[in-house]
């Protein structure tokens, strides 16, 4: 991509809002109110706002590698901690996609780096529900899979810090699996059982 053209592409997107709306921008700086935070993976081909039909400031966003939600990830802790405690989103959302190179490395065994204690998350992933995915002969068929369950245990390690705990009981914040086709553009809602996941995993990790 060349970098000039982006300067182009801004003016001609500035031109273009303008257009529909002389004080889009001015609306803009006024402040955010999103309801939803999304954290996905910053795989280049997911085009966050665009797949969702998602205008400037309804979607509070969070990308690393594989969509992971760490608990001792500073970054996606205090992305967590905003969202929920300051901007009071209604929806969290965990979006995953088929075809993840993060996922893809983590099912491979090999030496990468400083990358290691980053995919060991999802490595986590595949031996908690390495009993399911062993059964699953095409390889292919696997990775999706894993994609889908690491999503599954990303809800979860949102589900078990406080802020959501709290926001749950207070107002019945949401959480929602998703895994994105790349493949056909199409949108999968894993349908996760939020109350479910929430009374289980409350046994063990309730701190609020
Ligand atoms: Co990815």
């Amino acid at each position: 991509m060349n970098i000039k053209k982006i300067f182009k592409n801004n003016e001609d997107w500035i031109s273009e809002r303008i257009e529909k709306d002389k004080n889009f921008f001015k609306d803009l700086s006024k402040g955010q109110n999103p309801e939803v935070l999304y954290i996905g993976c910053s795989d280049s081909r997911v085009s966050t706002e665009e797949m969702m039909g998602a205008e400037p400031g309804e979607v509070f966003i969070h990308r690393n590698i594989a969509n992971m939600v760490p608990n001792t990830d500073l970054s996606a802790m205090s992305v967590i901690n905003y969202a929920v405690c300051h901007l009071k989103v209604k929806h969290i959302v965990v979006c995953g996609h088929y075809y993840c190179g993060g996922v893809k490395s983590a099912m491979q065994s090999k030496d990468l780096g400083i990358l290691n204690p980053w995919l060991r998350n999802i490595r986590d992933v595949y031996r908690l529900y390495r009993h399911e995915l062993d059964l699953i002969e095409d390889e292919e068929e696997r990775y999706k899979r894993l994609v889908e369950l690491n999503v599954i245990e990303q809800c979860m390690n949102v589900v078990k810090t406080a802020d959501v705990q709290q926001a749950f009981r207070e107002r019945q914040i949401k959480v929602h699996g998703w895994v994105f086709d790349i493949h056909s553009g199409r949108l999968i809602d894993l349908k996760v059982d939020f109350n479910k996941m929430l009374k289980d995993i409350m046994k063990i990790y309730h701190l609020s």
